[in-house]
């Protein structure tokens, strides 16, 4: 093993030695010099061979040790899978997700309260609640939009934006991914602080599921707590998902300090898929916390609901937090037509 680094050595010097006695002085300015195929007693595809395969090692007496490594065959291989596949099934999860909730909502309209509204409303969310949420939803909205300008901003923006204008956003864009980050794993933590303990899967939510939430029909509306099935599906895929982006993102901001260079080619393919799969999730989230459902957006807008909307998506919460029985038999009247 002692031996190759001194074998590259030698071979290196045998290569400089005699591509410098090729060059002849006829060269003329601009012209490249003619590239030695003959070593004598080299076999140039063996030491292509050898430092190609990595059997070759350099040396470095500097501190980064990663210099020593001259090729990197694995780069390869993780920038056809990063240009290749991961690029082209995220646009198909993202053009799908948005494709399934154009139709959704073609098919569904918006969801409405169904009974008539009581002009009462009800604490849903308090303020620390509700900063918690736009601190991550915020931070993670501009990590989505920066993260996704990483992987496609050169095919979908610069084109548009012309090579200068699309530099400085991509630039200041990193610089925002980098930082928000923190904000957005802060976030993450209160919000598992705050709310794991409504999200404890429970019988009913299996209820939920089958019914499918009501979602596909109108006037269904399956008992829940504070976060019905649905619901407590988006907290898990937000809390696992983006501690997951957490961890391999620290890996990348500070390279090397933790993991090899094909540990780090393998947590970007991993942070990437994983914020492409969340950003579908979290895609749905919105549509449905704002227009895909009619009263939704107040619970973190200023935390007031109306009570009509509580009692439709969240019976048993109600039944908690204001003592009323829910009459299952006798459904509140049918609000007037519009
Ligand atoms: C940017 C637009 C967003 C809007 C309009 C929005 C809206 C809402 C609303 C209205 C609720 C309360 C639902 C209820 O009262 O039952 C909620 C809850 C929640 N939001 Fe968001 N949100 C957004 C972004 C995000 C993002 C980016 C994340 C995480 C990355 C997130 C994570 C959550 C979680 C975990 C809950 C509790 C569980 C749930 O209701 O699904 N939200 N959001």
């Amino acid at each position: 093993m002692q031996r190759r680094p001194r074998t590259l050595a030698a071979l290196s010097a045998l290569v400089v030695l005699s591509g410098l006695a090729t060059t002849g002085p006829a060269l003329a300015a601009g012209d490249a010099p003619p590239v030695p195929t003959q070593i004598e007693g080299v076999d140039r595809g063996a030491v292509w061979h050898s430092l190609r395969t990595g059997e070759t090692v350099g040396i470095v007496s500097i501190p980064n040790k990663q210099a020593a490594v001259l090729i990197q065959s694995e780069g390869e291989a993780w920038r056809a899978l990063r240009n290749g596949p991961l690029s082209e099934y995220g646009r198909w999860v993202l053009g799908g997700i948005v494709g399934l909730l154009a139709l959704f909502f073609l098919l569904r309209g918006r969801i409405r309260i169904d009974g008539a509204k009581t002009g009462q409303t009800i604490e849903r969310f308090n303020t620390v609640e509700r900063a918690a949420h736009w601190l991550t939803a915020g931070s993670f909205v501009v990590l989505a939009l920066s993260g996704l300008n990483l992987l496609y901003g050169r095919h979908v923006l610069l084109p548009i934006l012309g090579a200068q204008p699309f530099a400085t956003l991509t630039q200041y864009g990193k610089i925002a991914h980098n930082f928000l980050g923190f904000a957005f794993l802060l976030g993450l933590l209160l919000i598992f602080v705050m709310w794991v303990r409504h999200n404890i899967p429970e019988r009913h939510d299996l209820v939920w599921f089958l019914k499918a939430g009501g979602l596909f029909s109108k006037g269904v509306h399956p008992p829940a707590r504070k976060f019905n099935g649905g619901q407590k599906v988006i907290f898990w895929a937000t809390i696992v998902g983006g501690a997951a982006l957490g961890y391999t993102g620290v890996q990348l901001i500070f390279p090397f300090s933790f993991a090899t260079l094909l540990e780090l080619q393998l947590f970007q393919l991993a942070h990437a898929a994983i914020a492409i799969v969340m950003i579908a999730i979290i895609l749905a989230h919105i549509y449905i916390g704002s227009i895909g459902m009619e009263g939704a957006f107040a619970a973190m807008g200023d935390g007031q609901v109306e009570l009509q909307w509580a009692r439709e998506h969240h019976s048993l919460w109600v039944q908690e937090v204001t003592g009323e029985v829910p009459d299952h038999h006798h459904p509140a009247p049918k609000a007037p037509a519009e």
